[in-house]
């Protein structure tokens, strides 16, 4: 299951990539906003967060203008590596190398059509383990508070 959640900049690309998801099978919940009327993008990004650090959902989607807004606000959810993408490539290597949970985009730097090959990109692969583990763990005691080596 996919969370997907969007501020009044992008509600049109969450339609697009919702019914796109869909028609492959791909199960979404979708926790708005749903209109263009304007949404404070700190709410949805903050749902779509908690349905994947609680396990509700496997991953998230999440959509602003930019992208930055909603994927600053989702990374203050503890457990949560949101990444902001405008490309494929790093959409796929955020998750082999970053184990990225959520995929956020902004409706007014990429197309509908462009925003379907990130996706796709990144949903095509894993994460790959081994060096990056190590790496990955260090952000969480970050999270934590834990973290105490001096590089
Ligand atoms: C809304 O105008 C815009 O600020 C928001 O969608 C997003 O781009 C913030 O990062």
């Amino acid at each position: 299951m996919i969370a997907i959640g969007c501020d009044h900049a992008a509600t049109c690309l969450k339609e697009a990539l919702k019914t796109w998801l869909q028609e492959q099978k791909v199960d979404v919940l979708d926790f708005g906003t749903f209109g263009t009327a304007k949404a404070d993008y700190p709410v949805s990004a903050y749902k779509v967060a908690k349905a994947v650090a609680e396990g509700q959902c496997e991953k998230g989607i999440l959509l602003c203008g930019t992208g930055v807004g909603i994927s600053i606000a989702a990374n203050k959810v503890k457990g949560i590596r949101a990444v902001c993408c405008s490309e494929p490539y790093s959409a796929q290597l955020s998750k082999m190398h970053n184990d990225t949970n959520i995929l956020c985009m902004g409706a007014r730097v990429v197309g509908s059509e462009l925003a379907k090959m990130i996706v796709m990109a990144w949903l095509a692969v894993d994460f790959e383990g081994g060096r990056h583990k190590k790496r990955v763990d260090m952000i969480t005691k970050i999270e934590a508070g834990t973290f105490d080596e001096i590089a």
